[in-house]
């Protein structure tokens, strides 16, 4: 560094610790040397929030939040769309990045949350970095609930239709939260402004903030990785850990290939199939909504069927509450139940790699589970096709409920003292 740029550094440094956090988070955080690809989707997951919000800035200046028709019997909001996509310059661009980015943002995180499972990332003591993670799982699928019904397609009418009468089911106040949700006896114009406001500013704002969180937890208590080492537990003279390299520019650098292979993938379904074969971007969303004609079969986007599939589960009414209400209430547990796993793994170890066989085989079978929930969940209903969704979520439940006692009870291999290099 030149005498005059560390001058201007000294300054700074002066007035704001930007040394000192560069080399807290960065260049002096050490992590552990056997990162593997599994850990590429945390940085990729804060990557596409930066899409998410850079492209949703571009879209906002020509997006109008009205449910008004225009001239031609158009709805404003559906019609100002149909602009970005036909006459501004580059719209298209932003706006398929941005409906690109949203599933993408999915994948992405259920990979990230998935390499938790395997290697029990959410173990003592990363309980609150897990917390703030399905708190962003939360935080996640309200932002992308809310931002599916702004182009004010069918799908989006009806699916938020479908969607906000599931609140009436909750006993007492039910009626009345689904009515202050709408603003209205029907979805309708006030329902996509507050929709609007919640998505561009208040859920972002919540997201951005959990992540901060997420991120500073994760810093204090350092890193987890594939042999559920702790790390710290084995310090050199000068105090940095014996299986650690800094952060950067190791898994900076490291992080660039994770992001090269992203963005190609990315990139192709951007270009080349933006639907994403009707999965992306459904094919009914492509028509005006329509309050008056009801779509023959309305399914969620893909990333909520298997929750949406745990709802439809529930056809029985119990303690005088109708199945609707229960399907709600198990729809809830799905989600919020992740939450608890540090306390419901008892296993001697965290990582996959040192857990026995029978940890090994639930993992198995509740991963099935979620992906024939998910793909059900696109489906109409039948009697067999319930049925089977039935067993699923009983099987999801069971994964985690059932967790405190085989966990306990399987055969582990022992941890080894330090990290391997497999
Ligand atoms: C916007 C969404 C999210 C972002 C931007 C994000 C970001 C990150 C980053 C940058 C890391 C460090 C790098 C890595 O370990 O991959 C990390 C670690 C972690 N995240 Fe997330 N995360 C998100 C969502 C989630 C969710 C939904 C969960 C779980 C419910 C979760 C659980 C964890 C855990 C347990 C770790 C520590 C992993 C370890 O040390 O092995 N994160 N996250």
């Amino acid at each position: 560094m030149t005498t005059k740029s560390q001058a201007v550094l000294n300054w700074i440094d002066e007035r704001f610790p930007l040394t000192s956090t560069w080399k807290a988070h960065l260049s002096e955080y050490y992590a552990p040397k056997n990162f593997n690809f599994w850990y590429f989707f945390g940085s990729l997951a804060l990557m596409v929030l930066v899409i998410q919000i850079v492209t949703g800035i571009f879209l906002v200046m020509h997006y109008k939040p009205d449910a008004s028709l225009n001239a031609s019997g158009i709805p404003v909001a559906f019609a100002s769309v149909e602009y970005i996509m036909r006459e501004v310059p580059g719209g298209w661009l932003i706006r398929y990045l941005h409906s690109t980015g949203a599933s993408a943002f999915f994948i992405v995180v259920y990979l990230h949350m998935f390499r938790g499972l395997l290697y029990g990332s959410y173990r003592k003591p990363r309980e609150l970095i897990w917390i703030f993670g399905t708190l962003i799982f939360l935080a996640l699928m309200a932002e992308a609930f809310m931002g599916y019904l702004l182009p004010w397609g069918q799908m989006s009418y009806w699916g938020a239709q479908v969607i906000v009468n599931l609140f009436s089911a909750i006993p007492i106040i039910g009626p009345d939260l689904s009515l202050v949700i709408r603003g209205d006896f029907v979805i309708g114009d006030a329902t996509l402004n507050r929709f609007f406001s919640f998505h561009v500013i208040a859920v972002p704002l919540v997201l951005i903030g959990l992540v901060l969180a997420h991120i500073v937890a994760l810093h204090e208590v350092g890193s987890n990785n594939p042999d559920g080492v702790e790390i710290k537990k084995k310090k050199d003279s000068r105090g940095i850990p014996l299986d650690g390299i800094p952060f950067h520019p190791y898994y900076t650098v490291k992080d660039i290939v994770g992001v090269v292979v992203f963005l190609f993938f990315f990139s192709v379904v951007v270009f080349f199939m933006p639907e994403g074969g009707g999965y992306f971007l459904e094919y009914n969303n492509f028509i005006p909504a329509n309050p008056m004609v009801t779509p023959p079969h309305i399914a969620p986007v893909w990333y909520f069927t298997p929750f949406y599939s745990i709802l439809r589960a529930v056809t029985y009414p119990l303690f005088g509450l109708d199945a609707k209400f229960w399907g709600v209430v198990a729809m809830g547990a799905s989600v919020v139940i992740i939450a608890f796993l540090p306390w419901l793994d008892r296993s001697p170890v965290k990582s996959i790699r040192y857990k026995g066989p029978v940890f090994k085989i639930a993992l198995v079978i509740f991963l099935i589970c979620f992906f024939i929930l998910g793909y059900l969940g696109v489906l109409a209903p039948t009697p067999g096709r319930t049925l089977v969704s039935q067993i699923c979520s009983v099987l999801y439940f069971a994964f985690f409920l059932l967790m405190p006692w085989y966990s306990k009870l399987d055969k582990c291999k022992p941890e080894p003292e330090r990290v391997t290099s497999k």
